[in-house]
């Protein structure tokens, strides 16, 4: 199958329609459960934009699989939709202003679409396979910084990371090598601010494909790099994500790794 203007334009539209739902309900209240744990929160926001989205989506392409994160989804045949609805809840419900939705395609185990907007500033991150990567529709590009003492990097946290402890051991070793880090709190705009050239890289582990999939295309298609922790080529559902500008990319392996 070949993704068209018509599968970005509909992603667009899915995405706008769930700022509108981010944005209504940061306005007059909202009411929110925990899932896993106790900072494990979801709230009206992140299913109904999931429900608005997978309606748009699936309204104008029927036959299309969908896996989103609040209402999971089908297996999804050769081409599914993957949905982030609201991607940095905790933030959104603090009213802490860096959230958004993620929508990527992915046909036959790539992905061939991504769209990023951050819902609270407007900023459309856009990447079709092949085509570049956009935001506000002015290309963008990854830094060319050489350097990884001085680069900007972000990571994150899984909600059970006093269970699954892994990633202080790489957040120790990278604050422990002199290196910048910060922890944002929404997966999605990392990564596609590691495309717009904001950060030099990022990495996470025991992220989902919907905090990455459209991302993931975003910072490749910017001329970036995105590989799991050993350097090989990275595929959706692996446990750990490095994506940089490139020219940074070994030597932060190494300093995870704990070998530099
Ligand atoms: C979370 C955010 C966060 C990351 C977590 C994710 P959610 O997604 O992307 O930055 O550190 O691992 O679960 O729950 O806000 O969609
Ligand atoms: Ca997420
Ligand atoms: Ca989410
Ligand atoms: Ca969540």
């Amino acid at each position: 199958m070949k993704v068209s203007q018509a599968h970005l334009e509909a992603a667009i539209d899915a995405a706008f329609l769930a700022q509108g739902i981010h944005t209504y309900y940061l306005e007059r209240g909202f009411t929110q459960k925990t899932k896993s744990g106790p900072t494990d929160l979801v709230t009206q926001a992140d299913k109904e934009s999931e429900e608005a989205i997978k309606d748009l989506l699936l309204s104008r392409f029927p036959d299309h699989g969908f896996l989103g994160e609040e209402g999971g989804g089908d297996a999804g045949g050769g081409v599914r939709w993957v949905v982030d609805p609201l991607d940095g809840t905790v933030n959104y419900a603090h009213g802490f202003p860096f959230y958004g939705v993620s929508i990527a395609l992915e046909v036959e185990g790539r992905v061939e679409l991504g769209v990023v907007l951050d819902t609270a500033r407007g900023e459309l991150f856009t990447a079709l396979r092949g085509q570049g990567a956009y935001l506000n529709g002015r290309p963008i590009r990854v830094t060319e910084r050489t350097e990884l003492l001085g680069s900007l990097l972000a990571t994150g946290f899984p909600y059970d990371v006093a269970r699954d402890p892994e990633n202080l051991t790489y957040f120790e070793r990278a604050l422990r090598r002199g290196l910048l880090v910060r922890r944002p709190g929404a997966a999605a705009l990392d990564l596609a601010y590691v495309a717009a050239g904001r950060l030099d890289g990022f990495w996470e582990v025991k992220l989902n494909p919907w905090d990455v999939a459209a991302g993931w295309l975003l910072v490749e298609e910017a001329g970036g790099r995105v590989t799991d922790l050993e350097g090989e080529a990275y595929r959706l559902g692996h446990r750990y994500i490095v994506a940089t500008n490139g020219r940074i990319h070994q030597a932060l392996l190494a300093v995870l790794r704990g070998t530099m």
